[in-house]
C-alpha cells in the first residue's frame, strides 16, 4: 500500500526548516494539471471532480470514495511482448480511475451524476488522451512480486528493495501488490515533480527504482 504523502510532507517541512525558508510552498493539487476547480460544474471545489464524501461509486476495487463516471465495459488492447514475464490483464483497480478520464471515452466533467461534455482530447494539446489501445504504454494492472522479479532476473524484489521514498517498492508504489498508473504517478502532485511523477525521472531514477539495469 502506498503511504508516502505524509512522510514526504514531513520531509518538505524538515528541508524548509533546515535552510530556514521564510515561507513554505509545498506541492499540491492547486495549480497542477489536476486542478479542475475552474470548470463550470466543480463549483470552485478541487476534490469533487474525483471524490465525494457520500454516495460514492464502489464498483471499482480500491476506489477511494469515487465520484467520477467510470469507463463502461470496453476491451482495452493491453501491452504484450515476447520478453514480458508478467501476466497483464484488462486494466483494473485504481488504473480504471485514471482511465475514466484518460481513455477519452468518458467526459472529464462527468462527475457527481452529471453527464459531462468535455473529453480529455479537447483539453490542452490532447496528449492526455491515451485511447483504449494501451499496447504502446508501460504495462499496468499486473502482480509485481518476488516471483516475477526472480523470473525476470532484472527487476528488484519489491518486497525488500527500497523505493527511495520511505519504505519498499511494495509499500510505497504498489496497490495490493499490483503495478498501476499510480505506481509511477501521484495524482495529487504531493512530490511536485514534472508530469505528476511519484519519483523525479532525471537520470531515469524512476525507471531504475524497479528495473535493475
Ligand atoms: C483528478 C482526480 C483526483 C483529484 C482532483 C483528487 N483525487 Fe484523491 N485520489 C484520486 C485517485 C485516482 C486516487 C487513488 C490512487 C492513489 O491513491 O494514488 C485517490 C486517492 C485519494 C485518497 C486515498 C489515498 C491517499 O492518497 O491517501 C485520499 C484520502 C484522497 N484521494 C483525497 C483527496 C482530496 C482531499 C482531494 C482534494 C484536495 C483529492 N483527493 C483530489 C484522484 C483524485
Ligand atoms: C477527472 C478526470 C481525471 C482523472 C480521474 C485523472 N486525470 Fe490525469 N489529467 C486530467 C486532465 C484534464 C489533465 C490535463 C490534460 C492536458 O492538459 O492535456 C490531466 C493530466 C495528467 C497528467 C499530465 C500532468 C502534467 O503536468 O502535464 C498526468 C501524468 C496524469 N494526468 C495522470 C493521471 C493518473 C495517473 C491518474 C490516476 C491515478 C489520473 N491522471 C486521473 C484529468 C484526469
Ligand atoms: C512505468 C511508469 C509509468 C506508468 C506505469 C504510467 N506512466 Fe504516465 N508517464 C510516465 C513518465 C515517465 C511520463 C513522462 C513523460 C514521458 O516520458 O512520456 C509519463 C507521462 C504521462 C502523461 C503526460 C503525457 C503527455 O504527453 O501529456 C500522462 C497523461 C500519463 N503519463 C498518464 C498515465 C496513465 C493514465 C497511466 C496508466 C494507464 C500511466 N500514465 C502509467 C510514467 C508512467
Ligand atoms: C514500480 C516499478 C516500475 C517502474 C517505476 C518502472 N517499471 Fe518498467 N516494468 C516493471 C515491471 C514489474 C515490468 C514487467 C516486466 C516483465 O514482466 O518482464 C515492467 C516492464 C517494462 C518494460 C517491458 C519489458 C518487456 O519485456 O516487454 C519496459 C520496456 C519497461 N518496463 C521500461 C520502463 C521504463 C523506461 C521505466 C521508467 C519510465 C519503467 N519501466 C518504470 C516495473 C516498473
Amino acid at each position: 500500500m502506498r503511504r508516502q504523502h505524509f512522510t514526504q510532507l514531513i520531509g518538505t517541512l524538515a528541508a524548509a526548516a533546515l535552510v530556514g525558508l521564510p515561507t513554505l510552498a509545498f506541492a499540491q493539487i492547486t495549480g497542477s494539471a489536476h486542478d479542475l476547480s475552474g470548470g463550470a460544474l466543480s463549483g470552485g471545489e478541487i476534490c469533487n471532480v474525483c471524490h465525494t464524501p457520500h454516495n460514492a461509486d464502489a464498483t471499482v476495487t480500491d476506489a477511494p470514495l469515487w465520484d467520477h463516471e467510470v469507463t463502461a465495459t470496453v476491451a482495452f488492447t493491453v501491452y504484450s511482448s515476447t520478453t514480458l514475464d508478467a501476466t497483464v490483464g484488462q486494466p483494473s483497480g485504481v488504473s480504471k480511475l485514471c482511465l475514466s478520464c484518460h481513455d477519452g471515452t468518458v467526459a472529464v466533467d462527468a462527475f457527481g451524476g452529471a453527464g459531462g461534455t468535455t473529453l480529455i482530447g479537447a483539453i490542452g494539446t490532447g496528449s492526455g488522451d491515451f485511447g483504449i489501445d494501451l499496447s504502446n504504454d508501460h504495462p499496468i494492472s499486473f502482480t509485481y512480486n518476488t516471483a516475477l522479479a526472480t523470473a525476470d532476473g532484472e527487476l528488484f524484489d519489491p518486497s525488500t528493495a527500497a523505493s527511495g521514498i520511505t519504505g519498499t517498492i511494495d509499500e510505497d508504489m504498489l496497490f495490493s501488490g499490483n503495478m498501476e498508473c499510480a505506481s509511477c504517478h501521484d495524482v495529487h502532485n504531493a512530490a511536485g515533480n514534472t508530469n505528476l511523477l511519484l519519483i523525479d525521472n532525471a537520470g531515469s531514477d524512476l525507471c531504475l527504482t524497479c528495473h535493475d539495469k
